[in-house]
């Protein structure tokens, strides 16, 4: 018999792997991963491309005054077998992930229209269960009813070195003390936001992968998967 399909919500805090892990479970699961942090980063793309988000600064009325100019979807790439994300039919997986879009993505994600238009998306890319999506509010605000949610977390040093290694690997010229002040600005504004803080939901489990590896925090999660759809 076939397993019964369930909704995996991944939250926690910025750079602690949680897209990691998700597209491990989804792979493993044949389901589809969602990266909702990706979204945010669209949007920010684009307010960045319209002198909309400028030295840190975001013209919260002029981005929503726009925000029925951004179409944002994912679409698969046979070639490494990845959902790439498109704004507006531009293939934008790899600008959303540089520096200028995380330096203006949190204040983009404050603002309630926007959150509120990426809500309904992703609400709509779930209602057919079998996926898994990562992000800050999914447990608490997307699919509150989802039968797994995970809150992920680790220290920041270990969040700030994982993050520099990734980005030295791909030969940017980065920081470390750049990055950690980064991550750590970037909690604190999730945190302390007033629309959708990043919180833990009250039935989420609590991964802090701070100390283990990939592979033992993928089994810790698999074996949660199956208790729950082999009950
Ligand atoms: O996961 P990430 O670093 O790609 O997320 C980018 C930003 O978007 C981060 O500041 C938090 C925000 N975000 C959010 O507010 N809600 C989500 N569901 C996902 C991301």
């Amino acid at each position: 018999a076939t397993q019964p399909k369930i909704i995996i919500a991944i939250d926690g805090h910025s750079s602690c792997g949680k897209s990691t892990v998700a597209k491990q479970i989804a792979k493993e699961l044949g389901y589809i991963y969602i990266d909702s942090g990706a979204m945010y980063r669209a949007v920010t793309l684009f307010a960045l491309r319209n002198k909309l988000a400028v030295d840190g600064e975001v013209n919260e009325q002029g981005l929503i005054d726009r925000l029925d100019e951004i179409k944002i979807e994912f679409r698969f790439n046979p070639e490494n077998r990845r959902n790439e994300t498109y704004l507006n039919g531009e293939n934008v997986e790899e600008e959303i992930r540089q520096l200028p879009v995380s330096q203006h993505v949190s204040p983009v994600a404050t603002i309630r229209e926007v959150r509120e238009a990426m809500v309904e998306l992703q609400q709509e890319m779930g209602k057919n269960k079998g996926i898994v999506m990562d992000g800050r509010d999914i447990g608490t605000v997307v699919f509150p009813s989802a039968e797994l949610k995970i809150f992920m977390t680790a220290r920041p040093e270990v969040r700030a070195q994982r993050r520099y290694d990734e980005l030295t690997a791909k030969g940017q010229e980065v920081s470390f003390d750049e990055i950690l002040a980064n991550v750590i600005e970037r909690d604190r504004i999730d945190s302390s936001r007033e629309v959708s803080p990043l919180k833990q939901a009250d039935d989420a489990l609590t991964l802090d992968n701070s100390d283990i590896t990939r592979e033992e925090q993928l089994d810790w999660l698999l074996q949660k998967v199956q208790q729950l759809t082999t009950a």
